[in-house]
């Protein structure tokens, strides 16, 4: 995490020698000079302190959740490679890519729900940890991981040595949906699949549109089995919030948060 100049001693050194000097001019332009300067100077430069310190504040707060952070994608790796060492080098996790403690949920959801039909929707080292997982338990589950972009689900498939687990590229198509144009996934690569009991959404990527997982449900919904779940990640997004409620509001799915740095909520009917 970078510093910011603030958070230095040397910045806290300077501040402190300028407002001295500071306290100095003001005192020679009031009583020097006759300006009635004195009072609204120190006012303003508390003011400037205040709103320093509430910063700071700040800045210790996103520091600490970040530690949390930290030390839970090493606690979710130990227990993801706890449950099987992958056959391939696992591509760098986090940023764009998901999570340790995100990929946890996924496997912990497969070890308890046991799906026989798994899509996801953003393909990428969740697509390669459960191939990997399906692969190692024997699992027949089918598994399939959209990307829109070539690039990427060309590197993916390269990881995914799972006969079971395919990475389908399906680039963005437009629909319409409740009177509005949307963008998402060329869902007709999904034509001869139906069942889903594990939808994970975790693209496409923000940029392509407001609430672009929207189209996630109004377009999977006839495939979903009755007990599937569906795991959206990034729900620490405002974006994301705003899905959740819709969905809920359109589908009437229950809900259920899980404590991940990127914000995970699992949802039901
Ligand atoms: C949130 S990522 C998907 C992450 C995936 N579920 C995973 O666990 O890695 C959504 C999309 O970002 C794109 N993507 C993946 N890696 C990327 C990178 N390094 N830079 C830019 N886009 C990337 C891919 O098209 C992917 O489908």
């Amino acid at each position: 995490m970078g510093h910011k100049l603030y958070t230095t001693f040397g910045f806290f050194k300077a501040a402190i020698a300028l407002s001295g000097i500071l306290i100095i001019l003001l005192a020679i332009l009031q009583w020097g000079l006759g300006l009635p300067l004195f009072l609204p100077g120190i006012a303003l430069l508390l003011l400037a302190f205040v709103v320093l310190g509430f910063r700071i504040l700040q800045l210790i707060y996103k520091f600490q959740l970040s530690r949390i952070h930290d030390t839970n994608q090493v606690e979710a790796l130990l227990w993801l490679y706890s449950r099987f060492t992958p056959s391939v080098n696992l591509p760098a996790m986090r940023e764009v890519a998901g999570s340790p403690d995100f990929l946890k949920v996924l496997v912990e959801y497969f070890y308890s729900h046991q799906p026989k039909v798994i899509v996801e929707a953003g393909s990428g080292v969740s697509s390669i940890i459960l191939s990997e997982v399906l692969k190692k338990e024997g699992s027949g589950a089918r598994h399939y991981a959209l990307d829109h972009l070539e690039k990427y689900a060309g590197l993916t498939r390269e990881k995914v040595l799972n006969p079971n687990s395919e990475v389908l590229y399906a680039p963005l198509k437009d629909y319409r949906i409740g009177g509005k144009n949307w963008k998402w996934y060329d869902v007709s690569v999904l034509e001869n699949v139906d069942q889903i009991d594990m939808l994970v959404i975790d693209g496409p990527t923000e940029d392509i549109q407001p609430l672009a997982r929207y189209p996630a449900l109004p377009l999977l919904k006839g495939k979903l089995s009755d007990k599937a779940i569906i795991i959206l990640d990034d729900t620490n997004r405002k974006d994301e919030q705003q899905i959740i409620r819709l969905w809920q509001q359109e589908f009437g799915l229950e809900a259920k948060s899980v404590f991940t740095e990127k914000g995970t909520v699992v949802m039901w009917r």
